[in-house]
């Protein structure tokens, strides 16, 4: 089994608002409304792939039971603890003459100390029958920022695998506590690392800072792929080029990229195997209006044409 974490679950709600201009009044010609946050979207990835994937986090009010109507309309398994505030909505506007979207997020509710207390123990009652734990998204308030770091350390005494992909001081704090897997975009890691990236040399050598950081499996995605370094090689910086494909949306890209990561390594492939499954995911996924959204025969056609070039590098101490 997979446990997806969403802490801050949200309504995601998508419209689409061709020649979209600050200031203007517009007319929406498509709308769409679906449960949403990181966590949730690569659960979704994962049911899509035919992973079995129990989505957890906090819902709260009358826009939490939606999320969880949602999830259950999907056939997404889902064991949400019930918070006292509302949980939020995120906006994504996409214009369909340009391609360009613009992404609105709300800050979320906030999370009492029990109520958190009840998240762990609900984690920690999964975890035993878990292989694999995706904790990812933001926080809401009220929640210390080592809680990730301290999931992961949990999680690991159960022997459960763990990839985290969050940003800012949640993330600083859960490298410290060594998860298995990571992948930021390059912000993400830019962040992460303290320096910008100015050419493919600093993006080469960015998963290898990031496992100096603490990470095992250190992923950079890229619009075109990502880079990698595996702990099981760590000599070796690979270089992962998906097939070019005109996006119909590249928002949850990345969360779809983590969904076939994380699909490949339960099921027992290797390193560069799962990375060129992950980097399909994410391809793929760019097809599909809906953050998380895959099809797996289309992915399985994808995956060969994923080009992997190794870097042999030398050793960092
Ligand atoms: N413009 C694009 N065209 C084709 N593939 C893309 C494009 N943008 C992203 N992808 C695919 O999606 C993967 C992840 O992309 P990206 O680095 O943008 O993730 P992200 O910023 O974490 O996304 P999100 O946070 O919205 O899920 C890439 O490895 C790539 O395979
Ligand atoms: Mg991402």
């Amino acid at each position: 089994m997979i446990i997806t974490v969403t802490l801050n679950a949200a309504i995601d709600n998508t419209l689409s608002v061709p020649h979209f201009r600050l200031g203007a009044r517009h007319r929406a010609v498509d709308k769409r409304a679906a449960a949403g946050g990181k966590g949730i979207n690569v659960a979704r990835a994962l049911k899509c792939l035919g992973q079995p994937v129990i989505a957890t986090g906090f819902a709260g009010g009358v826009t939490g039971t939606r999320i969880i109507e949602y999830l259950t309309g999907e056939s997404v398994l889902n064991d949400f603890v019930r918070i006292g505030e509302e949980s939020r909505t995120s906006t994504v506007l996409i214009d369909p003459t340009t391609g360009e979207q613009t992404e609105i997020n709300e800050h979320g509710p906030r999370v009492s100390e029990a109520e958190l207390e009840l998240f762990r123990e609900k984690l920690m009652y999964l975890a035993p029958g878990a292989d694999i734990c995706v904790i990812a998204g933001s926080i809401p308030k009220g929640i210390p920022y080592d809680f990730y770091g301290e999931l992961v350390s949990g999680l690991k005494k159960h022997g459960v695998a763990t990839l985290v992909d969050a940003e800012g001081d949640i993330m600083s704090h859960a490298l410290r506590a060594e998860p298995d897997m990571i992948a930021p975009n390059v912000n993400e890691a830019e962040e992460m690392v303290g320096r910008e990236f100015v050419d493919a040399e600093d993006l080469a050598s960015a998963p290898g800072e990031l496992r100096a950081l603490g990470a095992k499996d250190a992923v950079v995605t890229t619009s075109e792929g990502c880079w990698s370094v595996l702990d099981e090689d760590a000599q070796k910086t690979l270089h992962v080029t998906a097939p070019e494909l005109d996006p119909i949306t590249t928002v949850g890209s990345g969360d779809a990229l983590v969904a076939g990561l994380v699909s490949a390594r339960y099921i027992g492939l290797g390193g560069e195997e799962a990375l060129r499954y992950a980097v399909a995911c994410g391809a793929e996924s760019t097809q599909h209006f809906g953050a998380g959204t895959l099809d797996r025969t289309a992915v399985d056609q994808l995956v060969d044409r994923v080009e992997i070039e190794a870097i042999q590098r030398p050793v960092v101490s």
